[in-house]
């Protein structure tokens, strides 16, 4: 193959490659559930409790209370999909505002927490 071929080639495959979508949530991995971890001791914790049973020091007064990750049913869906949007578009008229300084790395490794916490693994 001729060079200029091959780089044009090798473009098409990158660019074909970048724009499958999977819903902008890379996989679940130990590192990014160990990242998440400290994520939402930072982020969280307050509201949704240390084992995410919605027992945190902020959410006691709160109406709607803060979810208890573990039992509760997720209006958004619980998916992980889910999850990653909800923790950016937060939930209109409730504590759980939009997470907006986060980055999408930072979301999928909190997600991953919050179903780690959830699902108790
Ligand atoms: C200021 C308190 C507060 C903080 C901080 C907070 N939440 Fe929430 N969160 C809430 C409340 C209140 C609800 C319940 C909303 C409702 O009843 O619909 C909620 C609901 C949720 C839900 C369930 C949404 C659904 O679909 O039902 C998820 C998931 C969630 N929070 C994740 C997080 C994550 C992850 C963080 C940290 C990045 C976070 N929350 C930080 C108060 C908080």
């Amino acid at each position: 193959m001729k060079p200029q071929l091959q780089a044009i080639s090798t473009l098409a495959l990158v660019l074909f490659c970048s724009s499958i979508s999977y819903a902008d949530l890379p996989p679940s991995t130990p590192a990014r559930i160990e990242a998440g971890k400290a994520l939402y001791q930072k982020n969280c914790l307050a509201c949704h409790g240390e084992k995410g049973d919605g027992s945190g020091p902020a959410g006691k007064m709160m109406k709607p209370k803060p979810r208890d990750f573990r039992h509760a049913t997720f209006v958004n869906g619980d998916k992980p999909e889910n999850i990653f949007k909800t923790i950016a578009d937060g939930v209109p008229g409730t504590a759980m505002a939009p997470f907006k300084a986060l980055s999408e790395e930072e979301r999928a490794s909190i997600t991953y927490y919050v179903l780690f916490l959830k699902n108790g693994k």
